[in-house]
């Protein structure tokens, strides 16, 4: 059952909301494997991408996962859009709207622009990444991948490690692995995690071996310099030192860790590339499931209009 004209984040979601998208992503992902991946069931449907910011997984998984399901998918190229000579995103969306656009997915730099657009037009909203506030559908691919090869999130230790501060990735995943029933520890260097991550319901350490030790997943998170106001540390190799995982490293967490990070990485820094391509990692199941989820979203935002 879904009654939600928008998706906007984690944050106000319920447990019951997660699971429908979950098990919605299930039935999505036999498709996805079919060899005849195309269905008719939003073919009335139309869905433009406003991205703001770079992207290759989260947009091409929306343009394909749209058109999986037989949507007209648009993407309105912002660099060359009327943006640059000034219009509002309140009236670009409203312009889009009166063309009868049924979903926007939007990507921003600023927090809350998906919440702003979507107070001011009739379309659909989906949040593909505000500032460093959320990141829904990534959190929720990564749900549904721990869902699917662990079963259950109850008493799981999610261990997260990386550039805390800049991340609407782990903000997206903490609201939702609490209410999943998930335990959250975060690591970084202390100049990239703050103790406000408490607030949020994680652990918070500068120690790496604390955060893997025993943990049933471990996800990477890539360090943003382009976020970064001043230098957090002094150099990649610095980073790497302290907070890099290599299959050494990873041996303190259980022995059938899921090793996962929403890309695009820093090949050699998060993790070496024997952790990126060994038999623990799921990056490219991830990748694949967030079509799937994406696929989900589309479904059930636009399937009863
Ligand atoms: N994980 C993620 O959001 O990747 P993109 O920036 O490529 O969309």
């Amino acid at each position: 059952m879904w009654n939600k004209k928008d998706l906007l984040g984690i944050r106000e979601m319920s447990k019951e909301e997660i699971f429908t998208i979950l098990d919605t992503a299930k039935e999505m992902k036999i498709k996805i494997d079919h060899s005849d991946k195309r269905d008719d069931s939003l073919k009335s449907e139309s869905v433009v991408t406003v991205f703001f910011e770079n992207s290759t997984r989260t947009k091409m998984s929306f343009v394909l996962a749209g058109e999986y399901l037989g949507a007209k998918v648009v993407d309105c190229l912002v660099s060359a859009s009327s943006v640059n000579k000034g219009e509002t995103l309140i009236d670009t969306g409203i312009n889009l709207d009166q063309m009868g656009t049924g979903c926007i997915v939007i990507r921003h730099q600023m927090t809350g622009a998906a919440h702003l657009l979507a107070k001011n037009v009739k379309a659909s909203v989906i949040n593909a990444g505000d500032g460093i506030n959320e990141h829904p559908t990534q959190a929720l691919l990564d749900f549904f991948t721990i869902y699917e090869k662990l079963g259950s999130f109850e008493g799981l230790k999610v261990a997260i490690i990386g550039d805390i501060n800049h991340s609407r990735v782990v903000r997206s995943n903490i609201f939702g692995l609490k209410k999943l029933g998930a335990n959250v520890v975060l690591a970084g260097p202390s100049t990239l995690i703050s103790s406000d991550m408490k607030a949020l319901g994680a652990d918070v350490t500068t120690d790496r071996r604390e955060a893997l030790e025993n943990a049933d997943v471990v996800m990477g998170l890539r360090i943003q310099l382009e976020r970064q106001k001043a230098a957090a540390f002094p150099d990649l190799r610095e980073y790497k030192h302290f907070f890099g995982i290599d299959s050494e490293m990873l041996k303190l967490a259980k022995k059938d860790v899921l090793v996962m990070h929403p890309q695009p990485l820093n090949r050699g820094v998060e993790f070496t590339t024997d952790v990126i391509e060994g038999k623990n990692s799921v990056l490219n199941e991830q990748v694949k499931n967030g079509a799937a989820v994406r696929m989900a979203i589309l479904k059930l935002l636009l399937g009863g209009k």
